[in-house]
């Protein structure tokens, strides 16, 4: 069985598309993110940290400034995830363990709450 150190839920192109209704946007990050997650070696099944795991939401319950990113289990929400913004959020959250506290919107913890940040 694969340990997983992270999953990313990427809301980009939602189909009520209320957080990102330019489709463009959201593609260009999700072809990003699946490239780089691939490319920064965070698949691989002999990854120490364990692997990355990254899959397409249809809504975050954010619904404005995406595309949004959700990171688990850290609970942290970023917002206007442009395809520029991947790499940077990989690399220092994903990887560094420190979240780009500019980019944060919001907050999830286990039980079900949400804090809004900024
Ligand atoms: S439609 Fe993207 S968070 Fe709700």
């Amino acid at each position: 069985m694969s340990r997983v150190s992270h999953h990313l839920l990427l809301c980009a192109t939602p189909s009520k598309a209320l957080c990102c209704p330019d489709p463009e946007l959201g593609v260009a990050s999700w072809a990003r993110l699946k490239l780089l997650v691939r490319d920064l070696g965070l698949e691989d099944p002999a990854r120490e940290e364990g692997i990355v795991l990254r899959g397409k939401a249809d809504c975050l319950r954010i619904c404005a400034a995406g595309p949004i990113l959700l990171i688990w289990p850290d609970g942290v929400v970023y917002g206007g995830v442009s395809a520029e913004r991947i790499e940077p959020i990989l690399r220092q959250h994903v990887i560094g363990g420190v979240p780009i506290e500019d980019w944060v919107v919001a907050r999830y913890q286990f039980g079900g709450h949400r804090q809004r940040s900024g």
